[in-house]
């Protein structure tokens, strides 16, 4: 499994601790020793917010001061930085919003930190700019005009996309989706939202999604469901792995520390592509953002993204052992999942087909698929 690459947020292990209800509970890290540790245990990239490396007000000596540092660590350790994003949630100004802010200077401040957050992701090597948007929705009705605020957010990701373009950049936006937390209701709750947005941008061709494990099970939704839609339109950019028990705060727990089972079928889809082939396996680095428990020391924190690596690479060495094993594709043959025929034939007309010959429905309805022995060879290869 020493093929698999992982990385991490500098914001994950950096994580401090603080919550709604206490301050910190460990010392601060500095980016560099961040990413030496993880370049230690294993990681092959890292990934930053602009603010992860220099505070918002730093001033332009300040901010290249501290560029260089994060490059000098790269080139030191040899970890790539595969991805990088903003922070627009953090500074009050972003309170109501960046991109759907209902003030114009908001939003044209915020562009613009985006866009210069692009340009230090492009120095770096960067090849995927995420754009989470936290804060981009509303805890009230009417807070927005519902037609104006999607507007905004369309145009700013559009910018961004043709600010790539204009910029000759090796690089792709990827839209983080999340249903609430910190706003009550967020803009692009889920994968579905997002890719129904990307669908009317002018530069959509170089945005695609980060979904996040936890984010969609706080929605309660089934999150490899929501990669395979993401993988079958092409539009799965970039991971953000974790893990959640469901509906409840975005608890950013170490990858198969909540729902192990999902995981496991999450790591089967991303390794393995689905059962007969129509969705490849997944090429991106396995990125994971979760948050070192607040209860954790700063062993904890490394123990914690190890367990994160850990895990990963026993879910996909389970999980081909499972795609390897004859019980199991035998089950898929059964189940019919490894039959690929589409439902009408290539150039049938409409006629021809409403003419065709209906089957004996009572026969099919005893059809058997055997779907639970296939799910219980699979939570053998999980936990035999
Ligand atoms: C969250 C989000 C963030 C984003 C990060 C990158 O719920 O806090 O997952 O961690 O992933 O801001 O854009
Ligand atoms: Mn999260
Ligand atoms: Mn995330």
């Amino acid at each position: 499994m020493s093929d698999i690459k992982y990385a991490f947020g500098l914001w994950t292990t950096g994580w401090q601790g603080a919550d709604p209800f206490g301050p910190v509970t460990r010392p601060a890290l500095d980016p560099v020793e961040n990413i030496r540790k993880l370049a230690e245990l294993g990681a092959h990239a890292f990934t930053f917010h602009d603010n992860d490396v220099f505070p918002i007000n730093a001033t332009p000596a300040e901010r290249a001061a501290a560029v260089d540092r994060i490059k000098a660590a790269s080139a030191e350790t040899g970890m790539i930085c595969e991805m990088v994003t903003t922070d627009t949630f953090q500074h009050p100004i972003f309170k109501a919003g960046a991109f759907t802010s209902n003030d114009r200077d908001i939003r044209r401040y915020g562009l613009r930190k985006v866009l210069k957050q692009v340009d230090l992701g492009a120095e770096l090597g960067a090849t995927t700019f995420v754009m989470w948007g936290g804060r981009e929705g509303v805890e009230y009705a009417n807070s927005k005009d519902l037609g104006t605020a999607h507007a905004r957010y369309a145009e700013g990701i559009d910018t961004v996309a043709a600010y790539i373009k204009a910029k000759g950049y090796n690089m792709r936006v990827a839209l983080e989706p999340k249903p609430n937390e910190p706003r009550g209701d967020i803009f692009l709750p889920t994968i579905g939202h997002a890719i129904a947005l990307i669908d009317t941008l002018d530069n959509g061709d170089i945005v695609g999604v980060n979904p996040e494990t936890g984010h969609e099970q706080m929605a309660g939704l089934n999150y490899t469901h929501g990669l395979a839609l993401a993988m079958y339109v092409n539009k799965l950019f970039h991971i953000d792995l974790n893990g959640q028990n469901g509906p409840k705060y975005d608890q950013d727990l170490v990858f198969g520390h909540g729902n192990l089972l999902d995981a496991f079928f999450t790591v089967d889809l991303l390794e393995n592509g689905s059962p007969n082939g129509t969705i490849a396996p997944y090429q991106g680095y396995r990125h994971f953002d979760y948050k070192p428990s607040r209860t954790e020391g700063v062993d904890g924190v490394w123990e914690s993204a190890a367990a994160n690596m850990k895990t990963y690479s026993l879910l996909a060495e389970k999980s081909k052992a499972y795609r390897a094993c004859s019980d199991v594709q035998a089950a898929f043959a059964k189940a019919g999942l490894l039959d690929t025929s589409t439902t009408m034939d290539a150039g049938e007309t409409f006629e021809s087909f409403l003419a065709g010959e209906d089957p004996c429905i009572d026969t099919l309805g005893e059809r058997h698929e055997g779907l639970v022995h296939l799910h219980q060879l699979a939570l053998n290869h999980l936990i035999g």
